[in-house]
């Protein structure tokens, strides 16, 4: 598409922000690229990668911060780790996550709390759950200039009324909801949706529907682009381990590891040894 986002070189990165509309312009092009961050370090080495998106999901709600699900995440938590990460100045485009009823009560309340992860926190964009029920707020958000990103399909601030972490769109009826809401979605005016838990056969058929791009978790290999939490590929977060959570390093055995070792030699006198004294 000849935006200069579209491929990166190690080594050879430019400055220029990736921005809501390279990816849109991504729909037919290079797979867009995407991982969750929630604070400045990890924003920063996620940045040295050429990852497209980072994604300030209210999933730190159940990896950071513990909570069961993200139902009890709310808007300060949001804007204060957004803050952290856009603190890093990254040039991938950072889109934070509107929590459970920060948004789906009234468009004036969703464009106003929108608006504080905009201008409190330096999102670029923000992402929110639902699709039919929410157009009209999407809508409301373009129009006042708030780049939205949609989420359709096993939508997490929904687990109480799915009961559970469920796959959802394995019924024709379901499957059909869930086109119909992305489609809502797309009519609202958003540049990108992700789409997430539903069978692979529905994510190709919903890629192929819309014209702007979708980014699948748990949604198969034809979404436009893939989108995981960082906890998850690197083996820190473990009280819940979905299929599709591939781990890509075992950082989590290797922290214990160093941390077992720094234990054994603080205690056996080898640590601090001459280099690391005054
Ligand atoms: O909160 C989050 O991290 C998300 C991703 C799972 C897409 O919404």
């Amino acid at each position: 598409m000849g935006s200069s986002t579209a491929k990166y070189r190690p080594g050879t990165q430019t400055r220029k922000k990736v921005t809501t509309t390279d990816i849109l312009a991504r729909k037919k092009d290079e797979k867009i690229t995407s991982v969750t961050a929630y604070d400045y370090s990890t924003a920063k080495l996620v940045d040295t990668t050429g990852i497209d998106v980072i994604l300030v999901g209210d999933s730190l709600g159940m990896v950071v911060l513990g909570y069961p699900d993200t139902t009890r995440v709310t808007l300060d938590d949001m804007v204060h780790h957004t803050r952290a990460v856009t603190r890093a100045q990254p040039r991938a485009l950072v889109v934070a996550d509107l929590p459970f009823l920060s948004f789906g009560v009234s468009a004036r309340d969703t464009v106003r709390n929108a608006g504080r992860l905009v201008r409190e926190a330096c999102a670029e964009a923000v992402k929110l759950e639902g699709g039919v029920r929410v157009r009209e707020e999407i809508r409301a958000l373009v129009d006042c200039q708030i780049p939205v990103m949609g989420h359709v399909g096993l939508t997490p601030q929904s687990i109480h009324a799915f009961g559970g972490f469920k796959v959802q769109g394995r019924t024709q009826a379901s499957a059909d909801q869930i086109l119909r809401d992305a489609v809502a979605v797309q009519e609202g005016g958003a540049f990108a949706i992700v789409l997430e838990g539903i069978p692979a056969a529905l994510g190709k058929r919903i890629s192929r529907e819309l014209d702007i791009p979708t980014i699948g978790i748990g949604a198969g290999p034809d979404c436009d682009g893939q989108v995981l939490v960082i906890h998850d590929m690197l083996h820190l977060f473990s009280d819940l381990t979905p299929k599709f959570a591939k781990v890509y390093a075992d950082v989590g055995t290797s922290t214990r590891d160093a941390l077992e070792r720094y234990r054994e030699e603080v205690r056996d006198g080898r640590f601090p040894a001459k280099e690391h004294c005054y």
